[in-house]
């Protein structure tokens, strides 16, 4: 693409309201401020507000003085320490499986994954509403690729008796789906997969923490003899740090810590990351209830928006959308909450979700308590009114 076609792309993009802008926020004393203006943050998936948590801070202080800020080299040569190995055994404990391999980011986790495990003769079928990192990862496997409908098990059924019996078969889903914040049914997946003899891969980023007798995301709660082949997750997100992992078998983790090239080719994860996502861990095993507490904040803010008037899809899980379809009504209300309300609710757009559901992702956190969450809630009601979304 040349400079010309640059330009005409970012033309394009303008026209259909489908800009993006990078918006620096700033910290002060734990809140956020953009542009002097303190905000309330409805957008974060630090689910269980451990990032700023003084118990994990101090790890992450601990860590970079007995360590370096840097591991300096990628896991297999010499950027891999025994904080990583023991987040690993953490990890691998609390979601049932063998093994647990750190990668530098959910992203590069699921990239490398399905770039090393499927083939050009294989065959991948993946929910329509997976994360890009999956979908990317599929693609760059050259990997024969079906997307079924969301959630529907019987295209599912469909698409894998319509492929030739040859190949390797993998089911890729996520748990709690990112932009939706709905549930996969996983262990009817687990029967399918184990019906044809497929390789079943969940990504459980947004369910870790918050789902999950103690918080080991929804496949913890699985009444099934099998389990997933492969749980993917990030330290991102609920454990409040940065940095991705595979937990499965002891098999698997040998294959890809041989195979996987973002994970062979890419430096190993900082320390402090290491130790910021076990200080969570802690936390969230210490106690338990902190997953089950979010989903009740998250709840009753469902049930204001409902009662305001808005058509909500049923309630699920933390990240609840609020849609919108029209891009540029979107982001309109994105601004007007910002601007207006100090509320940051950045639009959510083509491609990230398909074409004609753009909304505005609400995700609740720990950190909100009830005054905060009604403040939201009015402020979006009045802000759609004045918008005649509502
Ligand atoms: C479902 C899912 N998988 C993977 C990722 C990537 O994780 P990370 O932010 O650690 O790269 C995300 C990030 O948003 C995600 O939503």
């Amino acid at each position: 693409m040349n400079e010309i076609n640059m330009q005409q792309e970012l033309i394009r993009l303008e026209e259909e309201g489908l800009t993006r802008h990078l918006r620096p926020l700033s910290m002060c004393k734990g809140k956020y401020f953009f542009s002097k203006q303190k905000i309330l943050n409805l957008s974060s998936n630090d689910y269980l507000n451990l990032s700023g948590n003084r118990k994990v801070k101090n790890a992450a202080i601990k860590a970079i003085k007995k360590y370096k800020c840097g591991t300096g080299a990628s896991p297999l040569v010499s950027g891999y320490f025994d904080i990583h190995c023991e987040l690993e055994n953490s990890i691998a404990s609390l979601l049932g499986q063998e093994e647990c391999i750190i990668w530098g980011s959910g992203f590069l986790a699921n990239l490398g994954i399905l770039k090393a495990i499927a083939k050009r003769d294989d065959y991948i079928y993946a929910d329509k509403l997976v994360h890009a990192s999956l979908i990317d990862g599929c693609l760059l496997s050259n990997a024969n690729l079906f997307r079924y409908r969301h959630n529907d098990l019987n295209h599912l059924e469909e698409l894998i008796k319509k492929s030739p019996v040859k190949g390797k078969k993998i089911i890729v889903t996520e748990s709690v789906f990112s932009m939706d914040g709905d549930i996969a049914p996983i262990a009817n997946l687990i029967q399918i997969a184990e019906k044809y003899n497929a390789l079943f891969i969940v990504d459980e980023a947004h369910a870790l923490g918050v789902f999950g007798k103690t918080g080991g995301g929804v496949c913890q709660d699985l009444k099934t003899n099998r389990k997933p082949d492969i749980i993917v997750g990030t330290l991102s997100k609920a454990l409040g740090s940065y940095g991705g992992f595979a937990a499965c078998s002891g098999m698997i983790k040998k294959y890809l810590v041989n195979k996987a090239r973002s994970y062979i080719y890419s430096t190993g994860l900082p320390p402090a990351c290491a130790a910021t996502a076990q200080a969570s861990l802690n936390i969230i095993q210490e106690y338990p209830k902190l997953g089950v507490r979010t989903l009740k904040k998250a709840r009753l803010f469902h049930t204001i928006l409902a009662k305001a008037g808005f058509r909500m899809p049923p309630f699920n899980s933390q990240i609840i959308p609020l849609h919108i379809g029209d891009n540029t009504k979107a982001v309109k209300l994105s601004k007007i909450l910002l601007e207006r309300y100090g509320l940051l609710i950045p639009a959510i757009r083509p491609p990230t979700v398909p074409v004609g559901t753009s909304r505005l992702r609400l995700t609740v956190t720990l950190g909100h308590n009830n005054n905060e969450l009604l403040y939201m809630a009015r402020a979006i009601e009045k802000s759609a009114r004045e918008l005649n979304i509502l």
